[in-house]
């Protein structure tokens, strides 16, 4: 049987798929769920410092090629999950897990961060840059001074195993100044990609969700090409400390491999996880390992990123 295990940052996981930030995270109990499940581990709602309730709802909406979403950052704040993962490193000291967090400022995004670097959380840490539905906030990785300032500030104290999650990007160049801003700084990982912001879906000649007027990030089959180029982009450009995460579009094991072909070491389901629960976990393993066994690949580092080229 291949293996599916994987590193990020020096921590193994016995399998390289897990949930999207935001899907099957916002409770103890759903994540509980999916640390029982095939997945190899898990992360958190993107956290932030106090409690949000979020957009109204409608606000998520599932349609035949993906879904879309304006949730708002709803979440249980910061320390809800921060106490949840302390207890769990007590429990399971052989397991790692991701918190994700962003603030709704950046002196926030600060106390976040001091808070996590003080407190005895051992797991890695996923900062948000990439939230396209907080009405009036633009998403901050599109914004690169914004972005590397930021940066900067962080890695000024913050010693812990850290990554970003990333919006999509659509053009080459803005590819070479994301990863020169990138390659500055003791990035663990790298995270492609958020869902691709502020798409519209109509029925019936009305929008689905009720936040911004129906506008909201798009998931799901849609996606998969612009985030396995996302994912490639910066598998080609980053430094190779930075590893990469690979999120969008895997309904399938075909598109798990895909996004390992392109560079991914570790492969989120968000979509695809919230249409059919936490069994994708176990299906989509079994589609995985039944390619790799048929092209006589026994482990990830047999094809990751060894994506070929029409010369
Ligand atoms: C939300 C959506 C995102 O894509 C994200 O990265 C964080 C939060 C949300 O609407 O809750």
């Amino acid at each position: 049987m291949p293996s599916t295990q994987t590193q990020i940052a020096d921590f193994t996981f016995d399998n390289c798929l897990m949930n999207a930030a935001g899907v099957a995270c916002m409770t103890i109990g759903e994540l509980e769920e999916v640390k029982h499940s095939a997945a190899g581990t898990f992360v958190t709602k993107t956290a932030t410092l106090e409690a949000r309730a979020g957009n109204p709802e409608p606000r998520y909406h599932n349609v035949p090629l993906g879904s879309i979403n304006s949730m708002g950052l709803p979440n249980q704040g910061l320390n809800y999950y921060l106490d949840y993962l302390l207890d769990l490193q007590e429990k399971e000291p052989n397991r790692t897990f991701f918190l994700s967090l962003v603030g709704m400022s950046p002196d926030e995004t600060h106390q976040i961060l001091h808070q996590v670097e003080e407190s005895d959380f051992k797991g890695l840490i996923e900062l948000n840059l990439s939230c396209p539905n907080v009405p009036g906030k633009p998403q901050i990785a599109y914004d690169f001074d914004t972005t590397e300032q930021l940066l900067r500030q962080v890695f000024s104290y913050f010693t812990k195993p850290l990554g970003i999650k990333l919006p999509p990007y659509f053009d080459i160049v803005h590819f070479d100044q994301a990863a020169e801003i990138f390659n500055q700084f003791p990035l663990r990982f790298v995270n492609c990609v958020n869902s691709v912001g502020n798409g519209l879906y109509i029925e019936d000649e009305k929008v689905v969700i009720k936040p911004k007027n129906g506008f909201g990030g798009i998931g799901g089959e849609y996606i998969k090409p612009t985030a396995l180029a996302n994912v490639h982009a910066f598998y080609q450009r980053l430094k190779p400390e930075i590893q990469i995460i690979g999120t969008g579009g895997v309904l399938t094991g075909r598109d798990a491999f895909e996004h390992i072909l392109c560079g991914a070491s570790m492969v989120q389901v968000g979509t695809t996880l919230q249409k059919e629960g936490v069994a994708a976990f176990e299906r989509i393993t079994k589609e995985l390992q039944a390619i790799m066994a048929e092209k006589g690949y026994e482990r990830l580092e047999d094809f990751r990123g060894k994506l070929q080229y029409l010369n």
